[in-house]
């Protein structure tokens, strides 16, 4: 018989399925080591061992550009064999199910399966099929706990504070949909800060209990108390077309013009996860301005998603 690499009914990993996985004491420290990071990978060179002899997964059953190749990135960077799955040449393509596949995964002895799927709970599942640490990179319209630590990074940096209290973070655009908006939500407030949700109703989450947040559906009515706005894209594929009468209505409401962004605090940050609908969210203009850190984020999402691999898998075997 062979014997198991890695027999999943031994003890699992720790794994970071929701951000509360990490407590507020975790994603401080999280943060605090992407920090560290963030510098290094200033430096000319950036190449770590912390993670050598370590094998990584990247199951992404749904498309991803800054996601996956940042996982890519961060763990070759610190020494890592990572390899890449993708859908359209797999064995799921002739039926293979979601626990035949991770059990495959888990038998070849990776340490970590960076997962994605449409699915909202799949990695959840996938945990009991496997003792590999497992990091939810996307799941449905549930929850994305790596963008939230690093759309907390670069609140961090930008306004220079460590915790969030007196902050108050405005959500515009399709929150019902939205996985970004519920952990970068959670994770906000349990850092201290006041969310407050901007949508029509048709785009709000149907129940709103537990979400703990103030709800707007006019945007020039609230847009000059928030430090930091950030705007979450139409997701059409998750069934946009049908909330909304027409796109030019959500833009003439909710899209960060120029005259309408002249209402906000002068140190107001703009958050966007990417991919960006340019001149649906906001025009040209405010895109390229200062205010909007998207380009800081996807530098960020490499640093923390570093931390979060050394937290899980970086210490001895
Ligand atoms: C987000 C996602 O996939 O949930 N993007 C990302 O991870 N960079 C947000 C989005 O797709 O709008």
């Amino acid at each position: 018989m062979c014997p198991a690499v890695h027999d999943p009914r031994e003890r699992a990993r720790e794994s970071l399925l929701g951000i509360a996985d990490l407590g507020a004491v975790g994603i401080e420290e999280v943060l605090t080591r992407a920090e560290e990071y963030a510098r290094l990978l200033d430096e000319p060179r950036k190449k770590f061992d912390t993670l050598k002899g370590r094998s990584i997964l990247l199951l992404f059953f749904e498309n991803s550009t800054r996601t996956r190749t940042s996982f890519e990135l961060a763990g070759k960077m610190m020494g890592a064999d990572v390899v890449g799955f993708s859908l359209s040449t797999s064995s799921v393509q002739k039926g293979e199910s979601l626990r035949d596949t991770v059990e495959t995964a888990t038998m070849m002895g990776f340490d970590a399966l960076v997962v994605r799927h449409s699915s909202s709970g799949a990695p959840w599942r996938m945990q009991a099929w496997s003792n590999a640490s497992l990091i939810n990179a996307g799941d449905g319209a549930h929850e994305h706990p790596t963008q939230a630590l690093l759309d907390a990074l670069t609140v961090r940096q930008e306004l220079g504070v460590s915790r969030f209290e007196g902050l108050h973070l405005g959500i515009v655009g399709d929150i019902a949909h939205s996985r970004v908006s519920r952990s970068t939500t959670k994770l906000f407030q349990m850092l201290g800060a006041k969310v407050t949700f901007v949508a029509p109703p048709t785009l709000l989450p149907p129940n709103l209990e537990g979400f703990s947040v103030d709800v707007s559906h006019d945007i020039d009515a609230v847009l000059g108390e928030f430090d930091i706005i950030y705007t979450i894209r139409p997701q059409q594929e998750r069934i946009f077309e049908a909330l909304i009468p027409n796109t030019t209505e959500y833009i003439n409401r909710y899209s960060l013009f120029d005259w309408r962004m002249a209402a906000a605090r002068e140190h107001a940050i703009i958050l966007e996860a990417g991919p960006l609908l340019r001149g649906v969210q906001m025009p040209d203009a405010v895109a390229d301005s200062d205010r909007n850190l998207m380009n800081r984020q996807v530098r960020n999402g490499v640093a923390v998603r570093m931390a979060v691999y050394e937290r899980l898998i970086g210490g001895a075997a």
